[in-house]
């Protein structure tokens, strides 16, 4: 069978985090979100994290030749031979074509790109009611995925937190990051025929039904094409 090497891409607050837990579950692969990896090395404050925070705490991306290192090194792991799932790389151009050129020196090639849409409103709304597992970064909104009992994570019970980068001034500045560094690669994977749009403002469970029903359909593609 053939493999996914897959990319979720949109903006902040669009669902990826929501919906790569999911897919990490329905497709067993390994599941990459640098957001998590970043947020994990400031909390254990490592020359990472400390490059990092000033960074993410600004809603600017880290420097490119800050994280792809830290991407390669994982999709190059005997884990992830038979595929893996990227949330939030890559981000620029400079790290898509790093990420190519990494995977061409494994014969492999990014097999799919499920972009979540989403409006700049939604992604305010989202982001102002999330609340995230200061433990497993597990996800929540107080309205629309709210946890079972208020500030306490359902899966593993750690306190449920506020991130800093979720401040509404902040926010827009994630939003302009992501139109001005992160669109762009809408088109370079549509021109390479592996971009799929996914509707994400729907609820997250019919966002997860219309994301299987893609893959379903890229899986008998690319076995056609084996
Ligand atoms: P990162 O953590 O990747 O942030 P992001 O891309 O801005 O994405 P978010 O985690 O904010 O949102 P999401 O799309 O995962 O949505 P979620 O599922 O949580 O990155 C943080 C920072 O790290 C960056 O700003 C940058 O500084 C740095 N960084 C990371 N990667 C980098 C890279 N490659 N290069 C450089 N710098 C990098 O959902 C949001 C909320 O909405 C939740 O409350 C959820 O419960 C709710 N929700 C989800 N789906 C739905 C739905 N369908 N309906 C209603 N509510 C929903």
């Amino acid at each position: 069978m053939a493999e996914f090497n897959l990319v979720l891409l949109g903006p902040p607050g669009s669902g990826k985090g929501t919906q790569g837990e999911r897919l990490q579950e329905d497709l067993r692969l390994p599941y990459y979100a640098t957001g998590d990896i970043l947020r994990a090395a400031v909390r254990d404050e490592t020359d990472l994290g400390r490059t990092a925070k000033e960074y993410m705490d600004r809603g600017d991306l880290v420097p490119d030749e800050v994280i792809v290192g830290v991407i390669a090194e994982r999709v190059c792991s005997p884990e992830a031979l038979d595929g893996f799932i990227l949330d939030g790389f890559p981000r620029t151009m400079p790290q898509a074509e790093a990420l190519d050129a990494k995977l061409v020196e494994l014969g492999r090639a990014v097999t799919g790109v499920l972009l979540i849409d989403v409006s700049d409103e939604e992604v305010v709304r989202r982001l102002g009611g999330r609340r995230t597992c200061a433990e497993g970064g597990h996800v929540f909104h107080v309205e629309f995925n709210p946890p079972k009992q208020e500030g306490v994570c359902d899966l593993d019970g750690s306190e449920l937190i506020v991130r800093d980068d979720d401040k509404p001034e902040v926010i827009r500045k994630r939003l302009e990051t992501y139109h001005e560094k992160t669109e762009p690669l809408v088109s370079y994977y549509d021109q390479r025929s592996v971009l799929r749009r996914i509707e994400g403002a729907a609820a997250p469970d019919v966002v997860a039904e219309e994301i299987r029903r893609t893959l379903a359909t890229m899986r008998l593609e690319q076995d056609e094409t084996v």
